[in-house]
């Protein structure tokens, strides 16, 4: 069983702490629903031929879930702390200026990422083994992910997280809002973790 963890957030600037509240409900009830899945799934399993329509689907939407939860767990503590600016020293700031000269371009390439249609997550991550960043789109909250690779930053561009504040069409003053708000130093923090 999992439980919801709880997150240490400041007022944030363009992001409303209606929104906010709404969204951290969400969340709690990915981690809800992630469980009460894996409740039902040994009792189904005893019979497979009988089950096997609400056990694929189970299973399908169990690894939503849990996506779900996991996503929002790297989502919200990138405001913990406050705004911090993009570093201008040190690993992680070498290793995007190798790949993208300046960490602006890293932002406008997230997001690029971040304005494609449909609900899901502008992604960063990093490969320790070839050494480089990653950036994807994950559809949902599982479709998509690069297997095995550590998440850097997560950006949720699902309704739900604007649409209080900005309406359908709001989508790229929220992406602007989430970057102000950044604290880029739990950023780094990954990224040193994984060095
Ligand atoms: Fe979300």
């Amino acid at each position: 069983m999992f439980e919801a963890k709880r997150f240490n957030l400041p007022s944030l600037d363009g992001i409303s702490d209606e929104s906010v509240k709404q969204h951290l409900a969400l969340y709690e009830g990915y981690v809800k629903n992630f469980n009460a899945l894996s409740n039902l799934l040994p009792e189904l399993a005893k019979d497979p031929e009988k089950n096997m329509h609400p056990l694929a689907e189970i299973i399908r939407r169990r690894s939503f879930e849990f996506g779900g939860m996991r996503l929002h767990e790297h989502y919200f503590p990138q405001f913990e702390g406050g705004p911090t600016p993009v570093p201008t020293s040190g690993a992680f700031y070498e290793a995007i200026v190798k790949e993208y000269h300046k960490p602006e371009w890293l932002i406008e390439m997230m997001k690029a990422i971040a304005a494609m249609r449909g609900p899901g997550w502008a992604m960063l991550y990093w490969d320790p083994e070839s050494k480089q960043f990653l950036t994807g789109f994950t559809g949902e909250q599982h479709q998509g992910h690069f297997a095995t690779l550590p998440i850097i930053l997560a950006l949720d561009v699902w309704e739900h997280a604007f649409l209080l504040d900005y309406g359908a069409t709001g989508k790229g003053t929220y992406v602007d809002a989430f970057f102000k708000n950044l604290n880029w130093s739990m950023i780094e923090k990954r990224f040193d973790a994984l060095q």
